[in-house]
């Protein structure tokens, strides 16, 4: 069963030769880092993944030493840590299932790195779950406790409960963090996330069109010269 079918939104990185909006790649991290990251984790994406596609090598190795991760045991055998690098992987907000699910009402948050992919209508069935939440759910509808009602939501009753509301972060490019900014931000984050190769194939797919456009020219020029004699 699908839940209420998202409207489509205008991507600005939906034509066949249009890139990702990496202004908001950036601000979709944001984000994901200040309000997501507390119940999601991003298992796919390494710090230095961020590096040339929203954040620059420094930045993102700053982040990186925020965190701690094992490191080799010492002499002894005792189990050390060390801060972050570029090469690790970003972490999640829990140890395991079972910690995710306690902490959850026994619901478990999934991993948002392919969750564009995964869930029918991508990109805009993110947009419209986060912006979708109304005050009161509909006449009749009961709820199971602690559930949430959201009509895009296949059931219509989730676990989680609206987490975007205007102003909650502070862009840093001055955009208003509106919700339904936040929430268009971290969309097309999360679609990035799911398809980091986008950029690239599209670059390629436009190169191949132009040698492919081009030989065809080629290929008339010399069909002509070469059957000019039989006519
Ligand atoms: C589920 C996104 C913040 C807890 C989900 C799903 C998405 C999502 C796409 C999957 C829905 C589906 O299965 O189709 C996000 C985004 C967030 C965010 C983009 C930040 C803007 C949070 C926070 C919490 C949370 C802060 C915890 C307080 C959960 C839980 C589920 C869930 C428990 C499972 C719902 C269920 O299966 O009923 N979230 N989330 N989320 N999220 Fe979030």
């Amino acid at each position: 069963e699908h839940g209420l079918h998202p409207p489509e939104f205008n991507w600005s990185h939906n034509g066949m030769f249009d890139t990702f909006d990496h202004a908001s790649i950036r601000r979709g991290f944001q984000v994901y880092r200040e309000v997501c990251a507390a119940c999601h984790s991003l298992d796919r994406i390494a710090w230095r993944n961020l590096v040339g596609v929203s954040h620059t090598n420094s930045e993102a190795k700053a982040m990186a030493e925020e965190f701690e991760y094992d490191d080799e045991p010492d002499d002894e055998g005792n189990p050390k840590k060390r801060p972050g690098k570029l090469a690790d992987y970003i972490p999640g907000p829990y140890a395991n299932e079972q910690a995710a699910r306690a902490a959850n009402q026994g619901a478990l948050p999934p991993d948002l790195s392919l969750i564009v992919k995964a869930r029918h209508g991508a990109a805009d069935y993110i947009f419209a779950l986060l912006t979708g939440y109304p005050d009161e759910p509909p006449a009749g509808v009961t709820l199971p406790v602690g559930a949430n009602y959201n009509p895009y939501f296949p059931g219509g009753s989730i676990a989680m409960g609206r987490v975007l509301f205007d102003d909650l972060v502070e862009y840093e490019d001055g955009t208003p963090a509106t919700t339904s900014q936040m929430a268009k931000d971290v969309s097309t984050f999360l679609n990035w996330t799911s398809e980091p190769e986008h950029d690239e194939r599209k670059r390629l797919g436009a190169k191949a069109l132009i040698v492919v456009t081009a030989l065809y020219f080629v290929s008339v020029y010399v069909k002509k010269f070469k059957w000019t004699t039989i006519k």
